[in-house]
């Protein structure tokens, strides 16, 4: 048995204001941000359910075990309803205002509201539109990949894992090629901690989101394109339902993939002999479970007393259930911390979490497995013998217990490296 989960830089302050004796957790801290896998293994070999203290000063349940992580997102037990619509006094301020619009979406739903959102994005993203985008995500993977210079160090978040993914979604929401990067840096905005920002920053981004979208909103009513987004704006949708879903499908659909391909390009790169003979879909399993680009799934909240794990967890607790814990409990997958996507081979290894599971399970795992399918492949063809230009382990991540992925990850290309050809060039 492992020591205790180490203590971060809060630990020390936040447990000597408050008399509670159990492991802390500062998710603002760049060291936990970095690895977080060390935190989460101490903790499960304590049970896979456990109380943390937070930073802010207060305590959360913290599930690590793959099924206990399934039971609390699948059991109606666990809501996902946020304490906000459980009495809590009303947001005062326009920014606050609207982030509680914002997030009314069906992520923090449960039946039977959930049910019905979900049937009408379900009826719009239906495998055959989603396999439809294809070609268009060849493309502009393939003008992507001839916009990076050669014989130089180039930063492949910023190059390649960032604007795949954001172009991508701005196609199924039908944005504008020039409201794109503003997009990125409110959405970057809205998932960090608040005390990581300057002052300020936060609310903006809020009001931002909700003023771009509204535009959008109104745009696709007068002329309705042929995007998937479109299609759901003449449903039974009401503006604030609209708004609320397309906050959900940006934010869950871009940073999420980005932290997917990121992560790929750089746990290959760190392991060269995977790339001797990929098989593409075993490596986009296998970086979905090493490196989940959810870090957790969404705070759910007990609505009764619940077992778990042998715990007690009492009514009205917050829960999470730790996707990357889960993903590397070694009672399911065997050493769990090697990256080797050989495990998925034949029968497999169990399914993954890296989508959830249970009713919230992804809409857009279909989507992000075919970019990741279609763009890296591309990627080390168009690139051969480009190295990290960083050790790995000076990588800084995103701060925060929700998304996970380096937030830079600078490679030096090969003067020689090949321009993929215009009309794109896949291989998924
Ligand atoms: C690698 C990429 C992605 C990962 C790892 C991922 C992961 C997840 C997970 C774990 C959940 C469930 C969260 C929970 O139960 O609290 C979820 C839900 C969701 N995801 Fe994704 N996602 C990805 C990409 C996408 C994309 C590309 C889209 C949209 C185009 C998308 C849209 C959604 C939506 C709408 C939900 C909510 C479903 C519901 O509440 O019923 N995701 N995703």
């Amino acid at each position: 048995m492992r020591t205790p989960p180490p203590a971060s830089a809060a630990h020390s302050r936040a447990t000597t204001k408050c008399p509670y004796a159990g492991p802390a957790l500062d998710a603002a801290d760049p060291a936990f941000a970095a690895d977080p896998y060390p935190f989460y293994a101490a903790l499960r070999d304590n049970g896979p359910a456990a109380q943390v203290l937070l930073a802010n000063g207060s305590k959360a349940w913290l599930v690590t075990g793959y099924d206990q992580v399934r039971t609390v997102l699948a059991d109606g037990r666990f809501s996902n309803v946020p304490p906000r619509d459980a009495g809590r006094p009303k947001p005062d301020s326009p920014a606050q205002r609207v982030r509680a619009l914002l997030v009314r979406h069906m992520l923090n739903t449960d039946a039977p509201d959930h049910t019905r959102l979900r049937r009408l994005v379900t009826a719009t993203f239906t495998p055959r539109r989603v396999d439809a985008l294809r070609p268009r995500i060849q493309e502009l993977t393939a003008e992507l990949l001839r916009d990076i210079p050669r014989g130089t160090e180039v930063d492949l978040v910023n190059a390649f894992a960032f604007p795949l993914p954001v172009l991508v979604i701005s196609e199924v929401l039908g944005v504008p090629p020039t409201d794109r990067s503003a997009l990125r840096e409110w959405t970057y905005r809205v998932g960090s901690p608040a005390d990581a920002l300057p002052p300020g920053s936060l609310d903006e981004a809020w009001s931002s989101l909700h003023a771009f979208f509204s535009s959008l909103i109104e745009d696709k009513r007068r002329s309705p394109g042929s995007d998937l987004f479109s299609s759901l704006v003449h449903t039974e949708l009401n503006s604030d339902e609209l708004l609320a879903m397309a906050f959900l499908l940006l934010f869950a659909g871009y940073e999420t993939t980005m932290n997917l391909l990121a992560s790929a390009v750089l746990l290959l790169l760190s392991h060269p002999d995977e790339l001797e003979e990929p098989h593409w879909p075993h490596v986009v399993e296998e970086t979905l479970r090493h490196a989940s680009p959810l870090e957790a799934a969404t705070w759910r909240r007990t609505v009764e007393d619940v077992w778990l794990g042998g715990q007690h967890v009492p009514a009205g607790a917050s829960v999470l259930g730790v996707l990357a814990a889960a993903s590397r409990d070694p009672s399911r997958y065997p050493e769990p911390d090697v990256f080797r996507p050989q495990r998925w081979a034949g029968l497999g290894a169990p399914p993954s979490l890296a989508f959830g599971h249970g009713p919230h399970y992804c809409i857009g795992a279909r989507l992000a497995r075919l970019e990741a399918l279609i763009s890296l492949p591309a990627l080390f063809e168009a690139l051969p013998g480009m190295r990290l230009a960083m050790d790995p382990a000076q990588l800084p991540y995103r701060p925060g217990l929700l998304v996970r992925g380096p937030r830079t990850l600078p490679v030096r290309t090969h003067q020689s490296s090949r321009t993929p050809p215009p009309q794109g060039h896949a291989h998924a």
